[in-house]
């Protein structure tokens, strides 16, 4: 089967070498889309293992499309059968880009239609119930090339299950995975986040270190399909579970001036699993002493309406002191506070643009020298 993850703009190629990690076969990728040929178990273990994947699909046709009526006669050809129960709820959704058929409303209800067409022709029947399990499907047009998508995680993926309970500006738990794995943290170096709100990027990084699959707090649209078999998913997770590594790692430090917060990050840690291998405190990052050596930072500072000029330039500069202090250091810093660079007054080693659901944010990478063996 051809299937595609989808992720935010920008972390394309995390996701990409996530995907060849597992030993997927990728097919070729674009904006947000990475596409991959793999069975069914492979469609499990990608919504049970990827980290910075938004969604799953299986793609079920593509074809080039510049009126309804060819996007209904492709339609009615494809087997859907083959992945549609009779029974089965269908939710069609529409994208268009570029393309000439553009208005969702009308792409999304020929859609509907071809497909009941073709599933009334293979089964015989006129009426479809539409009581049981739903299928989420995409009909996503780009230069008038149509592409059905049917989605396998249900969910989106970054709604790992541990998180009840967040600040008021979370991280996504996909974005705060991709910083984890761009940076150069590794299970034996200490990571600091002294902004760590919800603990995200603790708890990822915990995961992380302990390779702890982040889909087995949740279920997936999969789980409903007939063509998956309830074994395979069982066998799936068994083998997740039996590949967490329990030896103990480096300290990772999660603290937030905020005492709400850190309460809050602690009942998150233990939802996940990884309370035990991230310390907490409460403490105001400009009187913290940061005393590992060779340490990593990665965290997401403050940043919004309420903060005025002055105490993001305090903020800022003392982030820059920070720096200059740990030579040894790596620093990993999102914001979308534009201008950080000069008052942190030192240029970063790279700067990445990744988005924060609708948030434009930049990642500042300094990436200090190899830790000492
Ligand atoms: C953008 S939020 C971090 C969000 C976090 N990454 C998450 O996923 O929930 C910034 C955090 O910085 C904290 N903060 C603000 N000023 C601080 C300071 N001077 N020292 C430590 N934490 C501070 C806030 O309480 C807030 O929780």
């Amino acid at each position: 089967m051809e299937c595609v993850a989808t992720t935010a703009f920008g972390i394309e190629a995390v996701l990409k070498r996530e995907l060849i990690k597992l030993g997927f076969d990728i097919k070729r990728s674009s904006n947000g889309r990475i596409y991959f040929e793999t069975d069914v178990s492979g469609i499990i273990g990608a919504n049970l293992h990827l980290r910075t994947a938004e969604r799953v699909y299986v793609v079920l046709g593509s074809q080039k499309v510049k009126s309804f009526d060819e996007l209904f006669d492709w339609m009615v050809e494809l087997p859907l059968e083959r992945y549609l129960h009779q029974k089965g709820r269908f939710i069609v959704n529409a994208k268009s880009s570029k393309s000439t058929l553009f208005s969702l409303r009308d792409i999304q209800s020929i859609g509907k239609k071809a497909l009941i067409k073709r599933l009334q022709k293979h089964y015989g029947v006129e009426r479809f119930p539409e009581t049981a399990e739903s299928y989420g499907l995409l009909l996503n047009l780009q230069n008038d090339v149509a592409e059905l998508w049917l989605d396998t995680s249900g969910a989106a993926l970054h709604k790992r299950g541990y998180r009840k309970q967040t600040g008021s500006a979370p991280l996504k738990e996909t974005l705060a995975a991709a910083m984890v794995l761009l940076s150069h943290y590794g299970k034996d170096r200490t990571l600091y986040d002294p902004f760590c709100g919800s603990g995200t990027i603790p708890i990822e990084a915990a995961m992380i270190a302990k390779n702890i699959a982040p889909g087995l707090n949740r279920n997936f649209a999969f789980q409903r399909f007939f063509w998956v078999s309830k074994d395979d998913y069982n066998t799936a997770r068994r083998n997740a579970l039996k590949q967490i590594k329990h030896e103990s790692i480096a300290p990772i430090v999660a603290s937030d001036v905020d005492p709400g917060v850190i309460r809050s990050a602690k009942e998150n840690a233990e939802h996940a699993g990884v309370d035990e291998a991230i310390n907490f405190e409460i403490a105001d990052f400009s009187h913290q002493n940061f005393s590992a050596a060779s340490p990593v930072f990665i965290t997401n500072p403050p940043y919004g309406e309420r903060m005025g000029e002055e105490e993001v330039a305090r903020l800022y500069k003392g982030l820059g002191k920070l720096l200059r202090k740990h030579k040894d250091a790596s620093f990993y810093i999102l914001t979308p506070v534009s201008g950080v660079e000069q008052l942190m007054g030192k240029k970063p080693s790279r700067t990445r643009v990744l988005f924060n659901g609708p948030i434009k944010t930049r990642l500042y990478q300094y990436i200090g020298p190899p830790p000492k063996k």
